[in-house]
């Protein structure tokens, strides 16, 4: 059984829910059937809708989407002034339970803000990792500071989980001189091979329904490759992702 693939970032408004919604779409046209859930969320439920929509199952948002909460605040917050914290073992009984009814299709979970937003009372992405041994992959925007915020998330994630660890680095709409050489300096503090950019999405109409370029396809299934998606690795990319994706080269030491 595939390892789940949990979804956090930097920060929130990084580009998860995009990056979710992609994968999905991507897997469904894998025909592997993915399940998407972000379990906790606090304020409107947009992106929840977003996942429903991309999985094209009709699904309630509790369903997806158990741990609600109105105020659009870090979840332990919300969750406290509506007087119901959620707990980690509630949080994981869900998952876990979606991770078994998924018969081997890829489990994909949206966290919530960054890796160390508080979720609930005493834990945050990181411990759901850590306890689903899941396959964080670390989403950032690709501008000046990013090396920082990455190093920062990669040195709070458990350190077991490293080696699973993926970066995506995601396109502002105005590259700069700091995104065309982000790359370049964080491939030297951690697995080289483990660092996909990911061109961005040209329209408007949100990444359920966009049209995928050849290019992003490529480097979606690249990733999922990465991530042991096994499927993924039989399919060949329509396009050359060369300048997307950096070739796969021998790990160097995560400082
Ligand atoms: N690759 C991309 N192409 C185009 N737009 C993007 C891309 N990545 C992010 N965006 C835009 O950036 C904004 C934030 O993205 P998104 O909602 O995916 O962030 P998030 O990390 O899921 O936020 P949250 O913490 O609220 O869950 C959205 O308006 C989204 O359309
Ligand atoms: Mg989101």
């Amino acid at each position: 059984m595939n390892a789940p693939l949990f979804i956090t970032g930097t920060d929130t408004d990084v580009g998860k829910t995009v990056l979710t919604v992609l994968l999905v779409r991507v897997l469904r046209e894998l025909d592997l059937q993915p399940i998407a859930v972000k379990p906790v969320s606090a304020g409107d439920r947009a992106d929840v809708r977003l996942l429903a929509l991309a999985a094209g199952r009709r699904a309630s948002l509790d369903e997806l989407n158990p741990f609600h909460f109105r105020s659009p605040l870090a979840p332990l917050l919300a969750a406290r002034q509506e007087g119901r914290p959620s707990r980690r073992t509630a949080v994981l009984a869900f998952l876990r339970k979606k991770i078994r009814g998924s018969a081997g299709r890829p489990v994909l979970i949206e966290g919530a803000g960054g890796l160390l937003t508080p979720l609930g009372e005493g834990f945050s992405a990181r411990e759901l990792i850590a306890d689903l041994r899941a396959i964080p992959i670390v989403v950032a925007v690709n501008k000046l500071g990013v090396i920082n915020q990455v190093r920062l998330v990669l040195a709070a994630l458990p350190p077991a989980a490293l080696r699973r660890t993926l970066v995506i680095l995601m396109s502002t709409a105005s590259p700069d001189l700091a995104s065309r050489t982000n790359i370049v300096l964080l491939k030297e503090f951690f697995f080289p091979d483990r660092i996909y950019p990911l061109p961005r999405l040209r329209s408007k109409t949100g990444p359920a329904q966009a049209a995928l370029s050849p290019r992003l396809r490529a480097s979606l299934i690249q990733l999922l490759a990465a991530a042991g998606i096994s499927s993924a690795r039989r399919i060949r990319p329509i396009a050359k992702p060369g300048r997307q994706i950096a070739p796969a080269r021998s790990a160097a030491a995560p400082s």
